[in-house]
C-alpha cells in the first residue's frame, strides 16, 4: 500500500522519483559504541563530527543536493573568462527567465547575497523586518548594526497550530510598524519558504499584501528566495486559485510583487555552492555593484567559478519540474507521517525541505538553557548515525546589547532532507532512530557550553552532557 501522501496520487508513475541513479556513493557504517566516542570527541557538536562518522546526513539540505547528468555535462562548458563570461550570460538568462528579474549579482553563496544587499540598502540603526529571519539574514543584519525584527503571523510562531501558510508575514503588525517607523526600516524581507519555523510557505495572498503595503511606504520588498520552488509548489497544492496555474507562472508572479531577490543556490538552486542578489532597478543594482565587486568578484563572476554559474543556471530549470517537487515534498511527507504516527510531536503541518521535531514538548521537562534541541541531536547521532540540527536557543545564540541568550519561540529539532539524495528507506531509518530516542527521552541528558564562540555560535562550540532530574522530580517548565 502506498502511504497517505501518495495514494492522493492518480498516476502510478507519480509515486515514484523521476530520477534513476547512474552513480552511487557510499553511505559510512558506524557502531553504537563508535558513535557515542565520535560525538565525544567533536564536544557533543554534530557540527563538529567528520562526515564519515555519520551515516544519514540531514544537518541541512543546503549544498546537499545531488546535481543531474545534465548539470554534471554543463559543467564542462563554463567559460572562466575573467569579464564577459558566456557562463555569466546563461545565468543571467536563466534568471530572468525563472525568476523575472533582469539584473543579477552572482555571489559564492546566500550570506554573501545578504551581505552585498544590505551593505546596498541598510544603514545603522535601520529595521528590517522579515516573516522570520534565517540566522545569517539576522547576523548580516546585525553586521550592519540595524535591528532585524520577525513578524510571522501568531500561527507561524505555535508548532501545532494547524494553518496552510504558517510563513505568512502579519500585515497588520508591518503596517503598524511602518507607521510608526517608516522612514527607518531599510527594507522589507519575506523568507519563502519560512525556515526556521518548519520550512512553512508563505502566500500569494500574503506576498500580494506584504507587497502593497511596502510599496505604499516606499520600502522595497525582497524575497529570500531559498526555497521558492519549495514554496510555489504549496502555492500550487494549497491556495485556492492556483492548482491548474503552471509552476512557472507561479513563481513569476511571486517575485513580480518584489523588488528583487536574494538566492541561496544550495537549495532550490540545485548546486552544491553558488547564490545570487537579483534586481529590477538598474539604479539599485549598480549601487550593489560596488559592494560586489569589492566582496565577492568582479560582475560577470561573482563569488562563482564559470561551471558553477552553468550548473546553476541548469538547476533553476530543473528545479520546476512538478514530477520532482511532488517527489521532494512527498518523501518530506513521507517521513513525517511516520514519526506523527509514533505520536512524536512535530511542527504541524509538514513543511517543505524537512521535518522539524517540535524537541520543548518531546523533552517538556527541559528548560530553554538545558537545550533541548541539541540534546535530542546528540541522541539521535548516537543511536542511529543520523545528523539532525537544532533551531533553538543554540543555534538564536545571545542579543547583542543584553548579552542574554535570545530565546526563541520554538525549540526545535530539524531533519533537513537533501535533495535527489536519499531513498525512502533512509527515511524508515531516521524514524526508527527517533522511535527509540522517544522511547527513552527522560532518560537524555542536558547539555552545558564548554566553549561558546561569540558569534554563530552554534557551528563551533563545544558542549558537555549534565544528567538532568526525571520529569516527575522536577517543577517543569515548558521549554516550548
Ligand atoms: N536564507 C535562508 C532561508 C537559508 O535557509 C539560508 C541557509 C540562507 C539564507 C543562507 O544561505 O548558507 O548559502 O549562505 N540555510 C542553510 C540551512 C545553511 O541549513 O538551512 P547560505
Amino acid at each position: 500500500m502506498p502511504h497517505r501522501g501518495l495514494a492522493e496520487l492518480s498516476e502510478p508513475l507519480a509515486w515514484a522519483e523521476p530520477y534513476r541513479t547512474k552513480m552511487v556513493e557510499a553511505i559510512p557504517m558506524t557502531t553504537r559504541e563508535e558513535r557515542k566516542r565520535f560525538i565525544a570527541a567533536a564536544g557533543y557538536n554534530p557540527f563538529r563530527l567528520r562526515a564519515d562518522q555519520v551515516s544519514i546526513d540531514l544537518l541541512t539540505d543546503s549544498g546537499t543536493a545531488a546535481m543531474s547528468d545534465t548539470q554534471w555535462s554543463a559543467l564542462m562548458q563554463g567559460d572562466e573568462s575573467y569579464a564577459g563570461s558566456r557562463s555569466f550570460a546563461r545565468l543571467q538568462e536563466a534568471v530572468a527567465e525563472v525568476l523575472g528579474f533582469p539584473y543579477v549579482l552572482p555571489t559564492h553563496q546566500g550570506r554573501a547575497a545578504e551581505n552585498v544587499l544590505f551593505h546596498t540598502l541598510v544603514q545603522p540603526g535601520q529595521i528590517v523586518p522579515n516573516n522570520m529571519h534565517f540566522d545569517t539574514t539576522k547576523a548580516h543584519v546585525h553586521n550592519r548594526r540595524a535591528r532585524p525584527v520577525n513578524l510571522v503571523i501568531p500561527e507561524g510562531r505555535d508548532p501545532q497550530k494547524p494553518h496552510p501558510f504558517k510563513g505568512n508575514m502579519d500585515v497588520d503588525a508591518l503596517e503598524a510598524l511602518l507607521e510608526k517607523e517608516g522612514a527607518n526600516v531599510a527594507l522589507v524581507m519575506l523568507t519563502v519558504t519560512c525556515n526556521n519555523n518548519g520550512g512553512q510557505p508563505v502566500s500569494m495572498e500574503n506576498i500580494r499584501s506584504v507587497s502593497r503595503v511596502a510599496r505604499r511606504h516606499g520600502v522595497p520588498l525582497f524575497l529570500d528566495a531559498a526555497r521558492f520552488a519549495e514554496n510555489a509548489y504549496f502555492i500550487k497544492q494549497r491556495e485556492p486559485g492556483y492548482r491548474d496555474v503552471p509552476l512557472c507562472d507561479i513563481v513569476r508572479e511571486m517575485m513580480g510583487y518584489a523588488d528583487g531577490c536574494t538566492m541561496s543556490a544550495k537549495k532550490d538552486g540545485l548546486v552544491n555552492i553558488g547564490g545570487f542578489v537579483a534586481f529590477r532597478d538598474e539604479e539599485l543594482y549598480r549601487r550593489a555593484s560596488q559592494f560586489g565587486i569589492l566582496y565577492e568578484g568582479f560582475l560577470t563572476y561573482g563569488g562563482l567559478s564559470g561551471r558553477d554559474m552553468e550548473a546553476l543556471a541548469a538547476g533553476l530549470r530543473e528545479v520546476l519540474d512538478e514530477h520532482y517537487l511532488a517527489a521532494r515534498t512527498g518523501q518530506v511527507r513521507y517521513l513525517w507521517e511516520q514519526l506523527d504516527a509514533l505520536g512524536i510531536p512535530l511542527v504541524t503541518p509538514v513543511g517543505g525541505h524537512g521535518v522539524y521535531v517540535d524537541a520543548g514538548r518531546f523533552l517538556p521537562h527541559f528548560r530553554h538553557d538545558d537545550f533541548p534541541g541539541w540534546a535530542l541531536s546528540v541522541a539521535l547521532y548516537e543511536e542511529a548515525g543520523v545528523r539532525a540540527c537544532e533551531i533553538g536557543t543554540v543555534l538564536a545564540g545571545r542579543n547583542p546589547e543584553t548579552g542574554e541568550h535570545d530565546y526563541p519561540e520554538q525549540e526545535l529539532l530539524r531533519l533537513a532532507i537533501p535533495r535527489r539524495v536519499y531513498s525512502y528507506r533512509h527515511m524508515d531509518v531516521v524514524a526508527e532512530g527517533l522511535r527509540r530516542v522517544w522511547q527513552r527521552r527522560e532518560e537524555l541528558p542536558a547539555y552545558r557550553f564548554v566553549y561558546e564562540p561569540p558569534v554563530l555560535r552554534h557551528f563551533t562550540a563545544t558542549f558537555a552532557p549534565e544528567p538532568i532530574a526525571a520529569p516527575a522530580s522536577r517543577s517543569t517548565h515548558p521549554a516550548g
